[in-house]
């Protein structure tokens, strides 16, 4: 270190020291006109020094303010803190280098952006996230500094209109002269409508730190601000993150989307994000320029600029409509904004459209090719051949003639037409449907219009001659309708603009000479927007952009009316489903396995199938009972589907059989049957059933019980309404104590606990009989699910029904969880307590996956609800559930399931208590059959709860040995276990085996 350096690192210790009496080494940082120093204090703790060079007081002053806002409003956000000196100053005057302005910052950890070693989609996100975080907060700041006319304000880009004269390059001057112009055209009087603010409006991979997991952890620099449009932020930080990006616009949309699930911005700044980007990179050109003329040494500058352009070129390669399209999509807003409109209005008018061919065949019947991979080699034949194929096909099918369909991946685009400028996306998917029929056939305008665009698309394996008849709907909307393979004779005769009516033959199929060297064929599509694209509209879209080729070119089927389905739904991957069920199946419906979700295709006996063919140990689905689609019920519901589905006001015989099977499964005087569609209403059933019997209202249930999810069940589930989001006990229930033998205030070994639990039962009647009221009813389950998987101590129920008929209530067992044989030594859980209670309710397993339940009562009961209000239920006891109902009870006998419940069950159970001996975690190990309990804790004297612990195992059970599995209990520490009934000893032993290896690593 030269003399001069010791003494200024000498200055800069002693103005630590003196100022904010920290002793530290300091490290100098880069900075373009500030001196910055990282500070390493003696206690570890890092500081950022800055000392500002001096210049825009105003500036300074914004970067101090906004800093002291952020603190203020947005404490959690990552980004500096200014810290006082001894004196209370946040910055101050020094001399070092020449006057400047100290200030001290808290340290940022993490790697900028530029330089981090892991970076990937969720850095992209999280920084989203940030900036549209930081922007919420930022809304109520405003600063004298921040009102600048600025070079770097791209709001403003149309400043730069006459740097253009600096770049001298011709082809990069025309490219950033049309993107200024446009954006002086069209970008800015939109923006005009748009939000201002203060924004940071330098999310550079300079100033945005990585965490070593590729999240963003910090925010560096606000020199740059400046109050502007709102989703210039977007547009900076954009230009930035998708350098080197394989798919450029989903970087943006990804941007832009998790910004907006932050900051909700409107669709037309979402729109124009795209354009803001390249903006933003011809702005950065004319800079250069300037600074390259001023300064042409300036090699860093003369770097960056090649990035700046290879990535502007990139954006340009793109279509512009269809990346506008992507970004609206990831923010939520519809691809194309008419088209919802339009697919609605098709739908409408459907009846009134006219046949494209054979308008003299009222119902063609059509036979759909596979274009697949797993169709014919039709690259293997040339086009007569595959013409013959066809013919014999439809021959054969007795068919009218054939389609392709719309929706479907083909392996039959091979060349470079149908690359995209994205790295692994192609175009396959086929947007429009095939009309296959001999060449000459003529081509009928299903709707007037008139014809937009004539393409001659003359090259092998394109459209051949082509058109694109334009359509008005009486909503103003404009649309298209697509013709491709046309023969090149009829297409001459059109002339742009010519009108053409509904109904009308305008054009014919082309002979594979002149339509591309296909079969001859009409591809015929919809198309909302042609992309700019016109008569070279595409027939085919990226399946991993489907949702956009849909919106831009939606299902044609409706135009047709086929009897048969011509299009297919397109397999989407899990990131999609995600979102899109977040967007239209709402947020309250969880999903397993949330930060790694399963796509879920088949399923068989005990293991489900993943879209990847992988086979999934399921240990947690007791309502495919029986087995996932076990063939008996498969094909009692198809051939009943194919007979008859009605509602049970016809007679029916399955109907009538299956009550009596269900019900002789009970004792008497259990003999009268209710069909309804699900566990919830089976309950919400018995509930009336219980009031209508006994005249009381008030029901008793017990702690921490779920019995479904209708208002009524809500209200007798403290599971739900102690829990999150719920409004407490309602005034008509009351809870007893849940009979815990593990944790509960009497445990294993107390023979009289069943009892004891059990008084509180009758304090709870007691409590109703003080109001002079009586219990309607008691719920119970035979085993409680949800209060942890408990088996109820001996007499529990025996005791509880005692006290409920003492007061003249009824007493429910609930079976939805427990029944159907899975307890093993009974059918029945509540059978293992010995008692019969007044109402049975069961769901689940009893339609093996069907939607569907029963209620079993009394004759007494029923009797009593026949009270003059009839009992309609639209589809409890159709005779499909009726077969299935009978099914499921055939496959329980003739599989002799119950037995092999309790048989593997006991396996289970002794095998989890051989490995409690050598996993101290194990606190409990409970259950009947096959639904059991096994409860972690971190200490067997404590019993202190075990739940993070468990998150890990079922993590890991899945992750490393693809068994599935989940926890209950009222402190989520106890491992679920209801496997399918046809779970194997085989099965039994992996489990147990993948358990022990999972709690052995836990404990090192
Ligand atoms: C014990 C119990 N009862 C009732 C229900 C409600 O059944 P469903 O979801 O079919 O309405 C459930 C559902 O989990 C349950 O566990």
């Amino acid at each position: 270190m030269t003399d001069a350096r010791q003494d200024e690192t000498a200055a800069i210790e002693a103005l630590l020291r003196e100022s904010y009496g920290i002793a530290g080494a300091i490290t100098p940082l880069p900075g373009e006109h500030d001196l910055n120093y990282r500070v390493e204090a003696a206690d570890g703790t890092r500081y950022l020094l800055k000392l500002h060079a001096p210049g825009d007081a105003d500036d300074l002053a914004m970067q101090i303010a906004v800093l002291d806002h952020l603190a203020d409003t947005a404490p959690g956000l990552p980004v500096s803190r200014a810290l006082a000196d001894r004196m209370g100053r946040q910055s101050f005057a020094t001399d070092i280098r020449g006057p400047r302005t100290a200030r001290l910052l808290t340290w940022l950890s993490g790697d900028v952006w530029s330089r981090a070693a892991t970076r990937h989609e969720e850095s992209v996100s999280t920084l989203g996230g940030l900036l549209g975080a930081l922007d919420r907060s930022l809304q109520g700041f405003s600063h004298a500094g921040a009102k600048r006319l600025y070079a770097w304000d791209i709001g403003r880009a149309d400043m730069h209109l006459e740097n253009l004269r600096f770049i001298d390059d011709a082809e990069k001057q025309a490219a950033v002269a049309a993107i200024l112009e446009r954006f002086a055209a069209a970008v800015l009087p939109r923006l005009q409508a748009c939000p201002r603010q203060v924004i940071h409006n330098d999310a550079n991979d300079y100033n945005v730190l990585l965490d070593a997991g590729g999240r963003v952890s910090g925010l560096l620099d606000f020199g740059d601000m400046v109050e502007t449009f709102r989703v210039v932020e977007i547009a900076v930080a954009s230009a930035y993150v998708l350098i080197g990006a394989a798919d450029p616009v989903e970087t943006i949309a990804r941007l832009a989307a998790a910004y907006h699930s932050v900051n909700a911005i409107s669709a037309t700044e979402a729109e124009l994000v795209f354009d803001l980007v390249c903006t933003r990179y011809a702005v950065s050109m004319c800079m250069a320029a300037r600074q390259i003329r001023d300064n042409p040494d300036n090699t860093y500058l003369l770097v960056s600029q090649e990035d700046v352009w290879r990535e502007l070129r990139r954006l340009q390669q793109e279509n512009r409509a269809l990346a506008i399209a992507r970004i609206r999509d990831a923010c939520g807003f519809a691809p194309v904004p008419h088209a919802p409109r339009l697919e609605r209005w098709l739908e409408r008018n459907a009846h009134d459209f006219a046949a494209v061919i054979r308008p003299g065949t009222a119902k063609p019947r059509v036979l759909a090719l596979d274009l697949t991979a797993a169709g014919p080699d039709w690259s293997a034949l040339d086009a007569d051949g595959a013409e013959r194929l066809i013919e014999a096909r439809v021959a054969e099918a007795g068919a009218d003639f054939a389609i392709g369909l719309y929706g479907e991946d083909r392996a039959v685009y091979k060349g470079d037409a149908y690359e995209t400028g994205s790295a692994g996306a192609r175009r396959t998917v086929h947007l429009g449907i095939d009309l296959f029929a001999p060449a000459g056939e003529p081509v009928h305008a299903p709707f007037a219009g008139k014809v937009a665009f004539i393409h001659d698309d003359a090259v092998a394996f394109g459209f051949g001659p082509t058109v694109l008849l334009e359509h008005r709907t009486d909503e103003g909307d404009v649309f298209w309708t697509l013709y491709g393979h046309l023969s090149r004779q009829g297409v001459q005769k059109l002339s742009l603009g010519q009108a053409i009516a509904r109904g009308e033959a305008f054009a014919a199929f082309g002979a594979a000479t002149e339509n591309g060297n296909w079969s001859p064929h009409l591809h015929f599509q919809v198309v909302t927007d042609h992309l700019g694209l016109e008569g070279r509209m595409h027939g085919v879209g990226v399946g991993d952009h489907w949702q956009v080729w849909r919106a831009v070119s939606p299902d044609p089927s409706v135009v047709f009316g086929f009897a048969t389905p011509a299009s297919v739904i397109v397999a989407r991957d899990k990131d999609f489903l995600v979102r899109e069920r977040h967007r239209r199946i709402g947020r309250s419906l969880s999903i397993a396995y949330s930060a790694a979700p399963l796509k879920i295709v088949g399923g068989e006996g005990a293991h489900l199938i993943d879209a990847d063919g992988n086979r999934w140990l399921d240990m947690v689905n007791n309502v495919c009972h029986i087995g996932h689609c076990h063939p008996r019920v498969v094909r009692a519901a198809q051939m009943q589907m194919a007979r008859l589905n009605t509602n049970s006001r016809y007679l029916h015989d399955s109907l009538v059989e299956y009550s009596r099977r269900l019900a002789a499964l009970f004792p008497d005087p259990l003999n009268v049957c209710f069909f309804v569609n699900s566990g919830s209403e089976a309950n919400d059933l018995a509930i009336r059933l219980a009031r209508a019997y006994t005249g009381n209202r008030d029901v008793i249930t017990v702690d921490h019980a779920y019995h479904g999810h209708l208002s009524s069940l809500i209200d007798v589930s403290p599971y739900k309404f102690a829990g999150k989001g719920g409004e407490g006990c309602p005034p008509h229930v009351r809870v007893a104590e849940m009979p815990d033998l593990y944790r509960g205030r009497f445990r294993y070994g107390d023979g009289d606990a069943g009892r004891k639990y059990a008084e509180d039962v009758r304090r709870q009647v007691e409590a109703l009989a003080a109001e002079g009221r009586r219990p309607a009813l008691f719920f119970s389950e035979g085993i409680l699910g949800t209060g942890g998987q408990l088996t109820l101590p001996e007499n529990y129920l025996k005791e509880a029904y005692a006290h409920i008929r003492a007061a003249g209530g009824l007493c429910l067992a609930d079976e939805v969880q427990v029944g159907f044989g899975r307890v093993g030594s009974h059918m029945w859980a509540h059978e293992t307590q010995g008692v019969v209670p007044d109402i049975v309710t069961m769901g689940k397993p009893i339609g093996n996956g069907h939607p569907m339940a029963a209620v079993v009562t009394t004759e007494a009961i029923a009797a009593a609800f026949a009270n003059g209000m009839e009992y309609f239920n639209t589809f409890g006891g159709n005779p499909v559930s009726a077969e299935i109902g009978l099914a499921v009870l055939d496959v329980i006998r003739d599989e002799r399931l119950m037995h092999h419940c309790r048989t593997v069950g006991d396996r289970l159970m002794d095998g989890a208590r051989a490995l409690a001996e050598r996993h101290a975690i194990i606190g409990d190990v409970r259950g009947y059959g096959l639904f059991n309990g096994i409860e972690l804790v971190r200490d067997r004297e404590t019993l202190e709860p075990a739940a993070a612990e468990l998150d890990v195992v079922i993590a890991e059970m899945k992750g490393k040995h693809r068994i599935l599995l989940s926890s209950e209990g009222p402190h989520h520490n106890v491992l679920k276990v209801k496997p399918p009934a046809p779970f194997s000893a085989a099965d039994c032993d992996r489990f147990l085996a993948a358990l022990d290896e999972t709690l052995g690593a836990l404990a090192r």
